[in-house]
């Protein structure tokens, strides 16, 4: 345990992840930094290839990074032992893929897909916790139908249910709207706005939704791998909704990191020619970057 007083709920610091492809590596995350505090909801946005499923999996303890820090809920992933990882993919995480088909047992119904993941816990009354659940995500009416008996949206209600079984701190959703038509999208986002209200659930979610950031408090943006841009709500609280508040105020931020930092889009350094080198200026409080007047 890292005891740190006032430390994020979820903590990245310089994360790298390489994957190596037969002699190619393939840099996934390069120095991703990202701080999200406890009942918070996070929106992660980017291009195809940035990095959006990689770290979800790193926080999830399914891939470990190849270096920084990450810290959940003060367990150091990187130093936890094999039996730790177990036992923290098992209960304090709960994890929704984006493809439907992937998140549930084929031959199980809803019920007996929710109840499995309380088999390896000392949870009390499992049957009737799996009830409960598939109540909250309004699938009663459905507990005994299997996976290819259920809508794409029914399923991924069952998908939330599961990952919530044994009531994990932390929710991770990888598109978990990116199957589903808007009207049933809606409804699940709605459903992690109930599940972080009532259980104080810190969410995750990867979506392509351009309204996202009406949606939610705070959307950051991955390029690269690495954190780039954030927007967030003037005042900031800890929501997800279906209903866009497209009048809230919205302020955009470039993130710095630990390093000192930032990613500045192209089309902007394009725009003042600025290649590979720049002045950097302190004047009247702003850093002012000017380009180099040798650059042809
Ligand atoms: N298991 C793997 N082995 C090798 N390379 C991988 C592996 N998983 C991901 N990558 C590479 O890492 C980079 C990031 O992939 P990732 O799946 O995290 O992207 P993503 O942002 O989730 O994209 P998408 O929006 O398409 O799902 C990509 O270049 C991808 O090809
Ligand atoms: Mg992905």
């Amino acid at each position: 345990m890292v005891s740190q007083a006032n430390q994020p709920y979820v903590l990245c610091e310089d994360v790298f992840k390489i994957y190596k492809v037969a002699d190619l590596e393939v840099v996934a995350l390069r120095g991703l930094d990202l701080h999200v505090d406890k009942g918070e909801v996070v929106a992660i946005v980017g291009a195809s290839g940035s990095g959006k499923s990689t770290l979800l999996s790193v926080l999830a303890g399914y891939d470990a990074p190849s270096a920084g820090q990450v810290v959940i809920g003060g367990k150091d992933l990187l130093r936890a032992s094999t039996r730790e990882m177990e036992e923290y993919r098992r209960n304090e995480v709960g994890f929704i893929w984006q493809q439907t088909s992937r998140n549930l047992f084929p031959y199980l119904t809803a019920l007996e897909n929710v109840a499995l993941p309380m088999m390896l816990t000392d949870a009390g009354d499992k049957q009737r916790r799996a009830a409960e659940l598939l109540e909250l995500v309004g699938l009663t009416h459905r507990a005994h139908h299997t996976h290819d008996k259920l809508s794409g949206g029914e399923q991924q209600r069952v998908a939330i249910a599961v990952a919530l079984a044994n009531r994990p701190p932390l929710l991770l959703a990888d598109e978990p709207t990116g199957e589903l038509d808007d009207a049933t999208a809606s409804e699940i986002l709605d459903l992690f706005g109930t599940i972080n209200k009532d259980m104080d659930t810190t969410i995750l979610i990867v979506t392509h939704d351009p309204q996202i950031a009406y949606k939610v408090g705070r959307v950051v943006m991955i390029r690269d791998g690495k954190m780039a841009t954030e927007i967030r709500r003037k005042i900031t609280y800890q929501r997800i909704t279906s209903e866009a508040e497209t009048d809230a105020q919205l302020e955009e931020f470039t993130l710095v990191d630990g390093s000192g930092r930032v990613q500045i889009p192209r089309d902007l350094l394009d725009r003042l020619n600025i290649r590979d080198r720049a002045r950097v200026n302190i004047a009247n409080g702003s850093i002012v970057l000017t380009p180099d007047e040798k650059t042809p």
